[in-house]
């Protein structure tokens, strides 16, 4: 952290007032489930604390995850988080290009070495010798070995960069893996990694991470995938609040009938609420404004491992195209008892699996 200004000293130079610092405190602190006295503990610890050093990799990946979090529609919270941090390279915003562009990544790992947070966005080509993804004549795992072990800690932004994502899926042309398996697979130095999973992620649960580092020094309570689980504890179902229909057995039949008209539950539509963790029912998308589900359609499961492998997006978790589905029982009528059961193996398999591969 090379920065001497405080982030106090910063946000006020900047002209951001004591009362909307505070706010945003109470919000994050909120978020992540710590007790309302942890608000003012973090505003003190914030306000000390030295901008944290990011350097940000992009792989193989469509930039959705970097288009959510510096164009959310919330800057009350990203934007402030954004004054928290120096984000000392990032590839897509980085001005010049070529040569300069690589001093610049140089530099800011030799000057923040073991400090800095590196976030990787996009999964790792291996097929090949990982020609599908090159930047300056370097594969992607060329770069990542070299920059890793330098990091205090590594967030995997995404499901591509958390579990391989959309370049991963069957048949997996490119022989996409996931940071967290270079790791496993001693391909890469081990250093303390968070799966920040969705596709794309929820920006405020990328800056509550952040957050989180820099107000305790240390990295969230992780689930079995690796997430922070404040954010991941629960299904989407468990939080839905058209859950109410689903528990009534009032289903939607197509997206424009008349069950749809009135908000019922759009399980047989698809939804994959009850075998998803996120926080999209609660925290919500565009400053907490709507989440798929609200707008009409069901939940895809975007940041559960293997999404794109489980089945159309547009039949129930009942149908048998989902292994779980299948162990709890094809034929059962769609309803209480399949959601039950398919949260429960959902739960069940959290707690089993030991990382996200
Ligand atoms: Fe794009 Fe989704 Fe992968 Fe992010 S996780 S890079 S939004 S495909
Ligand atoms: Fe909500 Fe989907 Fe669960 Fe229905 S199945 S209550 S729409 S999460
Ligand atoms: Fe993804 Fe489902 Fe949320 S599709 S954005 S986890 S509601």
């Amino acid at each position: 952290m090379t920065d001497p200004e405080t982030l106090g000293v910063r946000l006020t130079r900047l002209g951001v007032s004591r009362r909307s610092f505070l706010k945003f405190c109470a919000s994050m602190a909120s978020l992540m489930a710590m007790p309302p006295t942890m608000a003012a503990q973090m505003a003190e610890k914030l306000a000390a604390a030295r901008r944290q050093s990011v350097v940000y990799l992009s792989f193989q990946e469509c930039t959705g995850c970097l288009e959510s979090l510096t164009r959310s529609d919330s800057p009350k919270l990203e934007n402030l988080i954004f004054e928290a941090i120096s984000l000392d390279y990032q590839e897509t915003l980085v001005a010049c290009a070529g040569h300069f562009s690589e001093h610049i990544l140089k530099e800011a790992v030799e000057k923040n070495d073991g400090k800095f947070i590196l976030m990787v966005d996009g999964s790792i080509p291996l097929k090949d010798g990982g020609i599908y993804s090159t930047i300056a004549g370097k594969t992607n795992l060329d770069i990542i070995q070299g920059i890793a072990p330098h990091a205090a800690a590594v967030i995997a932004v995404g499901t591509c960069a958390s579990f391989g994502g959309i370049p991963k899926a069957n048949p997996n042309p490119t022989g996409a893996v996931s940071v967290s398996y270079l790791m496993d697979q001693g391909m890469i130095a081990r250093r303390p990694l968070i799966n920040v999973s969705g596709c794309p992620p929820i920006p405020v649960v990328i800056t509550g991470v952040i957050a989180h580092y820099l107000t305790l020094g240390t990295l969230p309570e992780l689930d079995a995938f690796g997430r922070p689980k404040v954010f991941f504890g629960n299904t989407i179902h468990d939080r839905c609040y058209r859950r109410s229909f689903y528990d009534q057995g009032k289903f939607a039949k197509s997206f424009d009938d008349e069950g749809a008209r009135n908000g019922w539950c759009l399980y047989e539509l698809g939804c994959k609420g009850p075998t998803t963790y996120n926080a999209c029912a609660t925290v919500k998308w565009n400053g907490g404004v709507s989440f798929p589900i609200e707008s009409g359609h069901g939940c895809l499961g975007c940041s559960e491992p293997d999404f794109w492998d489980k089945g159309s997006f547009y039949q129930p978790l009942s149908t048998g195209t989902f292994t779980d589905a299948k162990a709890i029982g094809v034929g059962l009528a769609a309803g209480a008892a399949i959601g039950v059961g398919a949260a429960y193996l959902a739960r069940k398999r959290q707690k089993t699996i030991s990382g996200g591969k």
